[in-house]
């Protein structure tokens, strides 16, 4: 199956890095991206054919993967709008926001569309995606997206369309969370002693050993309790974050990603889309 990408940037790079660590042959793998610099190092780091313009392989591939910001895809899609519609390539989407019909209406009515959001630790394999089509989408299709995506790790498909501004703000958005909560920690510690560098790398690697527990399958409750001795230390932390209503903070951490994805969507209709 030949692959071809629109937009080499954070996203398509990890896509194409988890793609070539599975073992797809570069030789079957296309990028597009405008930037020389992230357009070399695709081609040197990856082996893939790596352009300019995805005019010169979109009428030629099995797959698409539309990897541009929501705000660019509009324009970027108009020119090739007639490759697609001669080639039929299936067409994978993982712009935040934008809906199925917008992309069908730059793309044409006979597109077959699955929109993915995947998130960053895709480069490693340990990505997450959330997937969607609509109902016409065939079980071949599907499992093409699968191919594509899979390799960035688990999937999970969603049957109602809406779900995905609620999958992007949760997992796509998510790794900035955790980090900004590692950042947050390493400071506290630095604010009470603990010298930057120490106070960083401790972080990072809690973050990095819970992620693994969490990747376990047991569930986030129990784990907790495994690492909460009553009236501990933790349980002291724990408590503090329960008078600050941190449950609170986070449901309108993840309104605010659902409305951001949500208002996207809406931009591109304004502007004509
Ligand atoms: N970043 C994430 O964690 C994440 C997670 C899930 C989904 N997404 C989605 O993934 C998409 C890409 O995000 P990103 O973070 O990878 O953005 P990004 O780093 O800005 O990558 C997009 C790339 O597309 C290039 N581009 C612009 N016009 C193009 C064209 N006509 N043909 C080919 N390439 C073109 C851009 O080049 P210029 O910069 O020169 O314009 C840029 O290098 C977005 O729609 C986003 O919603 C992102």
């Amino acid at each position: 199956m030949k692959t071809g990408f629109v937009g080499g940037g954070h996203m398509g790079r990890a896509l194409i890095a988890a793609l070539r660590r599975s073992g797809v042959d570069a030789q079957s793998l296309f990028v597009a991206e405008p930037n020389t610099d992230l357009r070399t190092a695709l081609a040197t780091d990856f082996g893939v054919h790596a352009s300019s313009d995805a005019k010169e392989f979109a009428g030629d591939v099995d797959c698409l993967v539309l990897a541009v910001k929501p705000q660019d895809m509009a324009a970027v899609l108009a020119p090739l709008r007639a490759h697609l519609e001669r080639s039929q390539p299936l067409v994978i989407s993982i712009a935040a926001g934008l809906s199925t019909s917008q992309l069908q209406h730059w793309c044409g009515p006979r597109a077959r569309i699955v929109r993915a959001m995947p998130n960053r630790p895709a480069s490693l394999g340990a990505g997450a995606t959330g997937l969607y089509a609509d109902p016409s989408v065939s079980r071949t299709d599907r499992e093409r997206a699968e191919r594509v995506l899979s390799p960035a790790g688990m999937t999970v498909w969603v049957d109602d369309e809406r779900l995905m501004d609620v999958v992007t703000a949760l997992s796509g958005s998510g790794p900035a969370y955790f980090f900004r909560l590692a950042e947050a920690l390493a400071d506290a510690a630095v604010a009470h002693g603990l010298d930057r560098d120490a106070a960083s790398k401790l972080a990072a690697a809690t973050l990095h050993g819970a992620g693994l527990m969490a990747a376990t399958g047991e569930s986030m409750s129990r784990l907790r309790d495994s690492v909460t001795s009553k009236g501990g230390t933790t349980a002291a932390a724990l408590d503090a974050f329960s008078r600050a209503n941190l449950d609170h903070i986070v449901e309108q951490a993840v309104a605010a990603a659902i409305e951001r994805g949500r208002a996207l969507s809406r931009q591109q209709d304004n502007n004509g889309g």
